[in-house]
């Protein structure tokens, strides 16, 4: 059935931690789509549900009997994505899975497997590729801006308060940087300049000595021929990352700096800002550039891509970021840990069975 145009979309929210709040939060004042319920078995989501008076389960499986939720958001733990994705997906529910997809590529297979036989659509929470800035510089990558891309660098650093630690999830393997962070960076080059073919990389975690990375150094090679560089760090003091220079949160203190460099055969672009800079007359060393700035509106990307949940679930609308997408974003973020530990250049392998 097919909401009509004037009511509301209820969705089911599972996990009601750090980003599950920002979607409840943004699902309640959204035109589009209201909250079903909130599943979370913490007190404190108990105490969050009935605060804002809405139905609370422990378990996720009884939200989805009980509610008359047409789409599911998973903000669970990584490790739980596969499962609890897979409970919305065989209840016919389209879903929106936070990022990573799932913590192996085999489970985030099973899950896309799972959507696919069921016929029922995956989206991942990839808010960045909702945010009109990247939209916009998708287009001038399209336009032929940059003309044939050279290279790409980008910086995700910044510091990460010590309490953010106290979940032990975060400093445990698989929940660093690269995963939690980097993975977005990936995920936009993958978006603007095209699928990455190979990874090499560096890891530390010689400032906060946990088990997982607090600083990686990142080479990238596309399938294109372009080149790039990312680097990401949770503890270095620094303005240069997406969060702080987009401002896509209002929980940013947002910062007037350029975090990514696209570079080409006729031209360059840099974001946030989407300054562009070419050669107007005679191309060469010595020759004057001229920078110009494309219109920049700022948008809430996640208010966007609740938009984009209800218009997918209703058939209006394809994916932005698919299981697919997904995973292969996973894969590049994976390669990064196997190439720091192996040394060597790691080849993501092509996904044998594109859903
Ligand atoms: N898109 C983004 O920018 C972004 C930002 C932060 C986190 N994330 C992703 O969102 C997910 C959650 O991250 P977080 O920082 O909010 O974690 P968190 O630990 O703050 O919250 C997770 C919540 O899930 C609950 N939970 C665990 N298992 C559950 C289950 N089976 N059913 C229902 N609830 C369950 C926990 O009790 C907890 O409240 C992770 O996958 C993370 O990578 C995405």
């Amino acid at each position: 059935m097919t909401a009509s145009p004037t009511s509301r979309m209820p969705v089911a929210v599972i996990g009601a931690g750090a980003i599950g709040r920002m979607h409840i939060e943004r699902t309640l004042r959204h035109p589009d789509v209201s909250v079903a319920g909130i599943a979370d078995p913490t007190p404190a989501a108990r105490k969050l549900a009935e605060s804002l008076g809405l139905a609370w389960y422990a378990d996720h499986r009884e939200l989805l009997e009980k509610s008359d939720a047409r789409a599911a958001i998973v903000a669970t733990p990584n490790h739980t994505h596969a499962d609890v994705g897979i409970d919305c997906i065989s209840r016919g529910l389209p879903v929106l899975m936070e990022k990573p997809v799932a913590d192996t590529i085999e489970n985030a297979q099973r899950l896309c497997d799972a959507a696919k036989r069921a016929g029922v659509p995956v989206m991942v929470g990839h808010q960045r590729r909702h945010n009109p800035i990247i939209q916009r510089a998708r287009a001038l990558v399209n336009e032929g801006v940059l003309g044939r891309p050279v290279s790409v660098n980008g910086m995700a650093t910044w510091l990460k308060p010590d309490s953010y630690f106290d979940l032990a999830w975060r400093r445990e393997k698989g929940g660093g940087p690269v995963l939690i962070n980097l993975i977005h960076d990936l995920d936009l080059l993958r978006f603007l300049v095209g699928e990455i073919d190979s990874v090499q990389a560096m890891t530390s975690s010689a400032v906060r000595g946990f088990e997982v990375e607090d600083t990686a150094a990142v080479l990238l090679r596309f399938a294109n021929g372009a080149l790039g560089t990312l680097t990401v760090s949770d503890a270095a003091v620094t303005p240069w990352n997406w969060d702080l220079a987009a401002g896509e949160a209002p929980h940013y203190a947002q910062v007037s700096v350029d975090t990514h460099f696209l570079s080409g055969t006729e031209g360059s672009i840099t974001l946030p800002r989407l300054h562009t800079w070419r050669f107007d007359g005679k191309r060469g060393w010595h020759e004057p550039l001229t920078q110009s700035q494309t219109m920049l509106h700022r948008q809430d990307p996640y208010m966007e891509q609740l938009r984009h949940v209800r218009a997918v679930a209703e058939g209006r609308e394809q994916p932005l970021c698919s299981g697919v997408d997904g995973i292969r974003t996973l894969q590049a973020a994976l390669a990064v840990h196997e190439a720091a530990l192996a040394q060597h250049v790691v080849r993501l392998h092509t996904i044998s069975n594109p859903l």
